[in-house]
């Protein structure tokens, strides 16, 4: 068997680990692993490599993707999805594992629709995705904004500030709601609760009453830019406050131990659900396991920060 591999749209940290178990399992299963350059773009272009076991030596540890990635505007045309499925017919391909995040899965459910046995492997710093627990990258990017958080949690106290940190996430509050939890935040906005002033000016007020002098607001990026609301928080209850949009540095870096363990179990079992004969799956991870789970249903369902969750966990902070 030929199969072909790409990581598609937002990189995600442990993608290479993903990467890395599909070459090695495969191999080890007598297939052929053909790596694809920039994600549907490269399958598009016909950008495709023989991967080898060295070709994935020394890229566990790192962030990002080897196979680079993209966010293809070409294969939203029907044209564009021609010509990829026409690229891996070509090549004799026998099956493809799309890493990727809600776009990517929904481009692969399009060519498992057209006939294409594909199998998908959620990867995403937003855990959008529905039908697993956790996807690729999710981790990371908490564990980046927890380490920030420290940090500005040391400048915030010696000067007594408050400070809206922007963190990633413009439609699912996920690593605003997981960071800001376990990072001590006091107050944390998501895309999934209506934004409401004086629901923070009384926060923050009660805060002031109990001798509180410094805060630490996480606010996820689809809420709005953390510049109008740190604007809002002066203008309201006339604190100063300082910013910091974290941007794509929660992107990058070494890989969490728990996102390199999800991302190999996930290529191994997609080799092996490709081997046996399946596809129109994405492999997710639930109850500490992979699970196949059909695309259909990934990319019929959205996976969001519940609004009663939110105001159950809001009483910690
Ligand atoms: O989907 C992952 C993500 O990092 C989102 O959190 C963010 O909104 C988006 O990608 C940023 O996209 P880009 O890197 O293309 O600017």
């Amino acid at each position: 068997m030929k199969i072909g591999v790409l990581t598609s749209g937002g990189d995600a940290p442990g993608m290479n680990s993903a990467i890395r178990a599909i070459v090695r399992y495969g191999l080890s299963k007598n297939l052929e692993i053909i790596g694809i350059e920039r994600g549907y773009q490269g399958l598009i272009e016909g950008d495709f490599r023989k991967l080898g076991r060295d070709d994935v030596s020394e890229i566990v540890q790192r962030g990002g993707t080897i196979l680079h990635t993209a966010r293809s505007k070409d294969f939203e045309k029907e044209e564009g999805i021609l010509k990829a499925i026409d690229n891996i017919k070509n090549q004799n391909m026998d099956g493809l594992i799309v890493i990727g995040g809600e776009g990517s899965l929904r481009g692969a459910f399009e060519l498992y629709k057209r006939g294409i046995k594909v199998v998908g492997i959620p990867g995403s710093i937003d855990n959008d995705i529905w039908g697993t627990d956790f996807s690729i990258g999710f981790d990371t990017a908490c564990n980046n904004v927890i380490d920030a958080i420290n940090k500005i949690r040391d400048t915030a106290a010696a000067h007594e500030r408050t400070f809206v940190i922007e963190v990633m996430g413009r439609e699912c509050g996920y690593i605003a709601f997981v960071a800001g939890l376990v990072s001590g935040a006091d107050i944390v906005l998501i895309p999934e609760v209506p934004i409401d002033f004086p629901y923070i000016a009384e926060k923050l007020k009660d805060r002031q009453k109990r001798n509180k002098k410094h805060n630490i607001i996480v606010v996820a990026e689809g809420v709005g830019s953390a510049y109008f609301i740190g604007k809002q928080i002066e203008d309201r209850i006339g604190l100063p406050t300082r910013i910091v949009v974290l941007g794509h540095i929660q992107r990058g870096g070494s890989p969490s131990v728990l996102d390199r363990n999800i991302a190999t179990f996930m290529g191994v079992e997609a080799i092996k659900v490709l081997m046996n004969g399946f596809s129109g799956v994405m492999i997710g991870w639930q109850n500490n396991t992979t699970v196949s789970v059909p695309l259909e249903d990934v990319v019929n369902n959205k996976k969001r920060v519940p609004p009663e969750l939110y105001w159950e966990m809001e009483k910690i902070w």
